[in-house]
């Protein structure tokens, strides 16, 4: 079917306590690997590609390939710019066929932020294209960084409750990233969700919340972070991982083999069992 936009599939995962997977893709192969599993679920999906995605493989590349594949599916499929951080990216992306937008003004002073959000959001509603946006700041890991640094850096710029009510009344986002006890980045699932946050933002905003970073979240955590209000969940970092160990493997295995394809296939199917088990724990299966 044709993408359809994030805004009546969040708000029907709000209602019916679960959450939506935003799986991040960077080539075909992923975009594969998270169309065909949701396909394979019954599953609503978000396919997002952010700024650094569409610098490795061009705006109309990412939006032709997830087109295409999003019309032959029966499941509802979202195309969502992650972390838009510029004010023309969102333009372009919302020319493009982009179906859901994020501006992330994070790291700019709050009215500031406001400032941008709104004038993204009253852009890309004309276009009945709904917006994400971020309060507090969701921070990034760094490979080299180890595991001790994530708790730290994590407590540092927590989304603040009313703060956060304040910016969706201001700026009429549709889903707000809120820093709830994730970072980006994490290889091993140390988060610890800050449940009563989650709940008083959920309480004073009425919108749908989103988990950044959750790859390093445990399911336990995730299904906690559900109940409490968040609908929208990201996850990159666990795809990353699963895709370049697939792909690694096989090389190591069949040192001479020169087909691309016979190293990406493995590495595919390592990111939808990934995906799978994503959809799995946040209820999304059997949903579309
Ligand atoms: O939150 C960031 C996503 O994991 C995308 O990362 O900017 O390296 O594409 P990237
Ligand atoms: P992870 O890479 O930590 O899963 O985070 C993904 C994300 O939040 C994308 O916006
Ligand atoms: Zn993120």
């Amino acid at each position: 079917m044709p993408l359809v936009t994030s805004k009546e599939m969040l708000i029907d995962a709000q209602k019916n306590n679960y959450a939506v997977g935003a799986f991040n893709a960077n080539n075909m192969e992923i975009v594969q690997a998270i169309i065909e599993t949701a396909q394979e679920e019954r599953s609503p999906v978000i396919v997002q590609a952010s700024q650094g995605a569409i610098k490795y493989a061009g705006l109309d590349m990412i939006v032709s390939i997830v087109r295409a594949l999003a019309e032959k599916a029966t499941i509802p499929v979202v195309l969502h710019l992650d972390h838009g951080t510029d004010y023309y990216q969102n333009i372009l992306c919302l020319r493009a066929g982009f179906t859901s937008l994020m501006f992330d003004g994070s790291k700019l002073p709050f009215d500031e932020n406001v400032a941008m959000t709104r004038k993204v959001v009253e852009m890309a509603h004309v276009c009945d294209v709904p917006v994400e946006a971020e309060i507090g700041q969701i921070g990034k890991m760094d490979a080299s960084d180890e595991p001790g640094v994530a708790q730290e850096r994590i407590k540092e710029f927590m989304a603040d409750p009313e703060e956060a009510a304040r910016f969706v009344k201001m700026t009429e986002i549709d889903s707000l990233a809120a820093a709830v006890g994730t970072i980006h980045g994490c290889k091993e699932q140390i988060a610890q969700l800050d449940i009563s946050r989650i709940e008083k933002i959920r309480d004073l905003t009425g919108v749908p919340l989103v988990l950044h970073g959750a790859s390093g979240a445990s399911d336990e955590e995730i299904r906690k972070g559900i109940a409490a209000g968040i609908s929208k969940i990201n996850i990159d970092t666990r795809i990353r991982m699963a895709f370049t160990k697939a792909a690694g493997d096989f090389l190591d295995q069949n040192p001479d083999e020169i087909d691309p394809r016979k190293m990406l296939g493995p590495a595919k199917e390592a990111a939808k069992e990934v995906i799978r088990g994503r959809i799995r724990v946040l209820g999304s299966n059997n949903q579309a």
